[in-house]
């Protein structure tokens, strides 16, 4: 999938919403950023928690907060960076988005949506989520 500018755009965004993560417990950082039909870009990093399965991942965080302020809009794409700030440690490059928010992706957006994944990049989510759990057929 080609990059597109307004793709380069959002992959800035989910780079320096790396600096927003609460990852007091990980120390790693992760950052996300969508894009809405409406022209706005929502962005979200990791909040961690004591009770570490309390944690929601940066892509979620960047979803629900989206879903939550624009109820009318359509995610149409999605860019997601994990490492530190410095980003010179190649093994936090190319990490993949989990299932969970695979799973999240698939209920907020389009099948087709490119997904942007640092040192990787975009592909449709329907090649992150082939066979994604529905609950409706006709949404
Ligand atoms: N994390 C994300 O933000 N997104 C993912 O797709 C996978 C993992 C976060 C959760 C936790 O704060 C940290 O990375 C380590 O697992």
């Amino acid at each position: 999938m080609t990059d597109t500018p307004a793709l380069s755009q959002l992959a800035e965004a989910a780079r320096a919403a790396r600096a927003s993560a609460y990852a007091p417990y990980s120390k790693f950082r992760v950052g996300a950023a969508v894009l809405l039909s409406n022209g706005e870009t929502i962005t979200g990093a990791n909040i961690e928690n004591a009770s570490y399965g309390l944690t929601c991942c940066a892509e979620r965080v960047a979803m629900f907060a989206a879903t939550a302020h624009h109820p009318g809009a359509r995610i149409t794409a999605l860019a997601v960076s994990a490492g530190d700030d410095s980003h010179q440690h190649d093994s936090d490059n190319g990490r993949m988005p989990c299932g969970a928010c695979r799973q999240v992706m698939m209920e907020l957006m389009p099948s087709e949506a490119p997904v942007w994944i640092d040192g990787v990049g975009a592909m449709p989510l329907s090649s992150l989520l082939p066979t994604p759990f529905k609950l409706r057929t006709d949404i």
